[in-house]
């Protein structure tokens, strides 16, 4: 039985929340078995609406309707508002809608309604809301702001007006399984790192929409008190906080003296020239995170991800396979070159056993996603002297360019 929570967390307002100890892969891509995530809705209830915003992963559906009745009849509800279609939160609303009696009418973006019927079979009450759009119930107003891309194309905020309370969906959740409902000052700092690992990694790709949409957010001047996400902590103390941490990453703001070492290595020639650089790098005072994957280790990429958002410069390192880069290399930096501000020098080297390609290849890639390329090495084999003095020039002229 997964761990479920009911509470109120202002006076009309109540959060429902599953923590996800279950799921391995996150979009069946991302590492967050030893780590986990919560789904979180909210019920509203005034004299003449019960309203839902968003629901559980359809794993939970069972879960959330037992702790939705603890609520409420589930036929008296009669608005479920949909933030995004991603089935992480859609995912129970057939199940709601046929214990409803199919009475509630959903809300959500107009690029919605079509996803209700080919992701559900639901062809029922869908009333699209237009940006900025109000609508009185009983005695909650309820504003809708579109916040396109954060996650998805027809992704929508809640305001409510008169609590500032903002559910903001996808937006300003992270990883992991908070112990706590609230931003206590003793999980946040904690926390943060899930939640740069989630913005990397799920958000990544539509970073400059995080820009844009917080803007326009702070130019409709909403009085936000509270910052409720579809995931991971409510921000009650400091909504603020939140806000900013999320134009730090997606800004890539770095962190002062940290660069990211990623390798690969089948039998030891790329590890030798990581620990090479690892050893050029602490000696000129630098903080190498590692990241190395061999025939006995193979780190989170979520992990990576998160460390890259942050990361002042990179070096990555690959063995020269089939006339190309390493296939891990590549889908790394692949979801690098997508996902990750392109402000981050990056030092390519690459062994060969019999051509050298790799490293060329692997720098074209990241000049196209205009990533600066400070040097590419390229050594036979194992570095041997004259690659070693090579390896250690090119990482002193990393250091220098930042
Ligand atoms: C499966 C496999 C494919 C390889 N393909 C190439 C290649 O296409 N061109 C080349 O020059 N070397 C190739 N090599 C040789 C490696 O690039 C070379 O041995 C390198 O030093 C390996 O580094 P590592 O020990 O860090 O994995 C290949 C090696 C393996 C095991
Ligand atoms: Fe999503
Ligand atoms: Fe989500």
């Amino acid at each position: 039985m997964p761990k479920t929570h009911l509470a109120q967390i202002l006076g009309d307002v109540y959060l429902l929340r599953v923590d996800d100890e279950e799921t391995r892969y996150f979009e069946a891509l991302w590492e967050i078995g030893n780590k986990g995530i919560t789904y979180n809705s909210y019920l509203l209830m005034s004299d003449d609406a019960v309203v839902l915003l968003d629901t559980w992963k359809k794993t939970y559906a069972d879960e959330f309707l037992e702790n939705l009745r603890e609520l409420v009849d589930v036929r008296d509800v009669t608005h479920i508002i949909l933030h995004h279609m991603e089935p992480d939160h859609s995912g129970s609303l057939r199940k709601v809608l046929e214990e409803n009696g199919f009475r509630a009418e959903v809300l959500g973006h107009q690029l919605s309604k079509n996803m209700v019927r080919s992701f559900y079979g639901v062809n029922g009450k869908f009333r699209a809301v237009r940006d900025g759009e109000r609508l009185s119930l009983g005695g909650l107003t309820l504003e809708f702001i579109h916040t396109p891309w954060l996650h998805w194309p027809e992704t929508i905020m809640t305001y409510l007006g008169d609590r500032g309370v903002l559910f903001s969906g996808d937006a300003f959740g992270g990883f992991s399984i908070p112990s706590a409902i609230f931003d206590e000052d003793r999980i946040v700092p904690g926390y943060l790192t899930f939640v740069k690992e989630y913005i990397s990694t799920v958000i990544g790709n539509y970073r400059q929409y995080i820009t844009k949409n917080i803007n326009k957010l702070m130019e409709r001047n909403l009085d936000v008190k509270m910052i409720a996400p579809a995931h991971g902590l409510v921000w009650k103390n400091d909504p603020k906080a939140v806000i900013d941490f999320y134009l730090k990453v997606a800004e890539g703001v770095p962190e002062k003296g940290k660069v990211l070492v990623i390798y690969a290595s089948m039998y030891g020639a790329c590890d030798a020239a990581a620990g090479i650089v690892i050893r050029e790098l602490e000696r000129n005072r630098k903080k190498p995170i590692v990241y190395g994957f061999t025939d006995s280790e193979r780190p989170p990429i979520s992990g990576l991800m998160g460390d890259a958002a942050d990361a002042e410069s990179m070096v990555i390192i690959t063995p020269t396979y089939e006339s190309d880069v390493f296939p891990l290399i590549s889908y790394i930096t692949d979801m690098i070159s997508r996902k990750i501000p392109g402000n981050k020098p990056i030092l390519i080297l690459s062994s060969y056993g019999w051509a050298g390609v790799a490293g060329k290849r692997l720098a074209e890639r990241f000049e196209i996603a205009k990533f600066p390329v400070v040097d590419v090495v390229e050594f036979h084999g194992r570095p041997d002297e004259d690659s070693e003095k090579r390896i250690i020039e090119s990482t002193r002229k990393l250091v220098s360019y930042v």
